[in-house]
């Protein structure tokens, strides 16, 4: 089903399953003793949504062997590069003195649970009311205590989140660690640019900012629909071409530089290589300039 303006979900349907499928994919990631990461809560939390495809993968029920980005040792390193990435944007913000985390579009990623966060440090999670409701109740069903001072605002980001989060005890006169990881394809190139001015608006000197840097004006029109025909073939059912925005939009590097932000591009293929991976030999493996992550630091 393809998007509208206020469509909404679940862990289990549109855009909420792909929170679902990221999930499994840090728990495959996390598991046996090679094991790349340490997210222990990726598999209950999957498991507990009962979507049956990912609960195979989990299981080690599927098969993708033959697939040179979508087989499971390919699946593991990409989602290892894409969380250490975060990871460590909080971990070294943070650690810089910065007091107050938000991580926009959180699904079922447990970072305020498992981040070794500063005492003290505040960390909202924005998402839509399922999603946050969902991951609450069952994280605390398990037992699993935050880590941090973890508040959750439950509402759509093309709404009015910025007066939720200050309603939720945000301070925007202290600077701020955000992340908007797996977020900005899923929405409209002018909700981008209203959340990134949202975000500017709420946002003392010295906050910082984590995405993914895809600059779709230089990326085939076609990639998702690849993205989706692939791992279609290896049991998902998530049309990946249907959920994303594709058409052009501005790049949030060009977009936050010119207002104000310094901004730092690392390209995947430069992530791959810092963390010992070779990328794979795949057109979709990598965009070269145009895809990696991205941070920015408001002077
Ligand atoms: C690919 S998942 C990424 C989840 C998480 N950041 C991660 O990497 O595990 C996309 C997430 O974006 C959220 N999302 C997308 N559009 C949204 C919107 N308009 N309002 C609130 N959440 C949204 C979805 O609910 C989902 O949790």
């Amino acid at each position: 089903m393809s998007r509208t303006e206020n469509d909404t979900w679940d862990l289990a349907s549109s855009v909420g399953a792909t929170a679902t499928a990221v999930a499994a994919s840090r728990a495959t990631a996390s598991q046996g003793p090679d094991a790349l990461l340490n997210d222990p809560w990726a598999d209950p939390l999957v498991r507990a949504v009962g979507i049956d495809t990912f609960i195979k993968l989990l299981d080690g029920e599927l098969q993708r062997a033959d697939d040179p980005l979508l087989n499971r040792q390919a699946m593991n390193e990409q989602i290892t590069v894409r969380t250490r990435f975060f990871d460590d944007f909080f971990i070294q913000a943070t650690g810089s003195g910065i007091g107050q985390a938000v991580i926009l579009a959180s699904g079922l990623d447990t970072r305020a649970y498992r981040l070794p966060w500063p005492a003290g440090t505040v960390v909202y999670e924005i998402d839509q009311p399922q999603v946050i409701e969902f991951k609450t109740r069952t994280l605390a069903g398990l037992g699993a205590e935050p880590a941090a001072r973890r508040r959750t605002v439950a509402i759509d980001l093309r709404d009015d989140w910025p007066a939720a989060l200050r309603a939720a005890g945000f301070d925007a006169g202290r600077p701020t660690a955000w992340s908007a990881e797996g977020l900005l394809v899923y929405l409209p190139p002018e909700a981008q640019d209203r959340l990134f001015d949202n975000i500017a608006a709420l946002s003392a000197p010295g906050s910082r900012i984590a995405t993914e840097h895809m600059d779709l004006r230089n990326i085939p029109s076609d990639w998702a629909q690849k993205l989706t025909e692939r791992s279609r073939r290896l049991g998902s059912t998530i049309n990946l071409a249907e959920l994303f925005y594709t058409g052009d939009r501005n790049s949030a590097a060009e977009y936050l530089g010119a207002r104000g932000w310094r901004v730092d591009i690392q390209t995947t293929e430069r992530a791959y290589a810092e963390h010992g991976f070779q990328l794979p030999d795949d057109d979709l493996a990598s965009f070269g300039d145009a895809s990696g992550y991205l941070t920015a630091t408001l002077a």
